[in-house]
């Protein structure tokens, strides 16, 4: 008897085998607030993608929460920054109107806010600088107030991005003293120093002045330490943790979810999302097939949460295998 794999490949039975489904539900947003705008900017290295005013963004959420899109994440450009990035937590911050404004117009869609200081800071640093470094423990309880203030704004859970030692664990602190004992934190916690960032440091104008991230970023090259980031963020208390980029990081969503089994999202980012729309733009490949695999493959990897810039297009296109 030969076993004739072929014989499942046929459209009908193809569709029951699969293995995989990237769904709608698995999907979160991320979108740009810019405190100095009246009206939706396009980001040139992001086609189809814009820094939103609050008006524009509220509108874009009702649209997402129309297409059955269950969580946004949102990120500040704010009017001014300082040495410190007080914009981050400033009760009348944008990410903070932002989430309010947000929760004016819809209910169902889950407002997470990203919580870092790099785009509040004038260097574009993830947190204070001392001695031309990154100051890791002074930068904590700025992350807690930061927190705190999301919280306090109506975000339904923050996810700190800024890859400080111990972040989860004084959010968690500033949160639980405050009486946000129900609000989850999606942690950053494999987040590697990746030039796939690049389009997103224009769309959020985050670049930094001196330097680069790689002092609290984590080396590409490295897979069993960021085994012990996401042990340590998920003892310190995160509910769900995160591997950051995505695709060239396949290995590390998969140890991650089989070493651990928590809710695991990955975050196809900027640069993985640009690469494809604009080898699209150029006729060089199917833009919404490759961007249905590549989904597909982060999924097949074992993120039950996909965090995409594509998300919108997917909802509204659906499935295209
Ligand atoms: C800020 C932050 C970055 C991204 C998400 N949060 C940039 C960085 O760390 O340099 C990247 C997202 C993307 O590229 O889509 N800490």
């Amino acid at each position: 008897m030969m076993r004739r794999m072929r014989r499942l490949r046929k459209p009908g039975l193809r569709r029951m085998v699969a293995e995989t489904r990237v769904s709608t539900d698995d999907l979160i947003m991320p979108l740009f607030v810019d405190e100095r705008l009246k009206k939706p900017v396009e980001i040139g290295s992001m086609p189809g993608q814009s820094r939103h005013s609050l008006e524009s963004l509220a509108r874009e959420v009702e649209a997402l929460e129309e297409l059955g899109i269950p969580a946004v994440i949102l990120f500040g450009l704010p009017e001014k920054k300082d040495e410190v990035g007080s914009g981050a937590w400033d009760p009348a911050g944008i990410v903070q109107r932002a989430a309010e404004r947000i929760k004016e117009t819809t209910s169902k869609v889950v407002v997470i806010a990203d919580l870092c200081l790099c785009e509040y800071t004038s260097h574009g640093h993830c947190g204070l600088i001392k001695n031309q470094e990154v100051a890791n423990d002074e930068t904590l309880p700025l992350l807690g107030k930061t927190a705190v203030s999301q919280a306090m704004a109506g975000a339904d859970g923050v996810a700190p991005s800024g890859m400080m030692d111990h972040m989860v664990a004084a959010i968690r602190a500033a949160l639980d003293d405050e009486g946000f004992s129900d609000i989850p934190i999606l942690s950053y916690a494999a987040k590697y120093a990746s030039s796939f960032y690049g389009p997103f440091r224009e769309a959020a104008e985050s670049g930094y002045s001196f330097g680069d991230r790689s002092g609290y970023q984590m080396d590409p090259a490295n897979a069993l330490e960021a085994l012990w980031e996401v042990r340590l963020d998920i003892e310190e208390g995160a509910d769900m943790i995160m591997v950051k980029p995505a695709m060239p990081y396949l290995d590390i969503v998969r140890m991650v979810k089989d070493e651990f089994g928590m809710p695991t999202a990955a975050y196809q980012v900027s640069g993985e999302y640009s690469m494809i729309m604009a080898a699209a733009e150029r006729g060089w490949l199917d833009g919404e097939r490759a961007m249905c695999e590549a989904l597909t493959s982060i999924k097949r990897a074992g993120a039950d949460m996909i965090l995409t810039y594509y998300a919108k297009e997917f909802a509204r296109k659906g499935w295209e295998g």
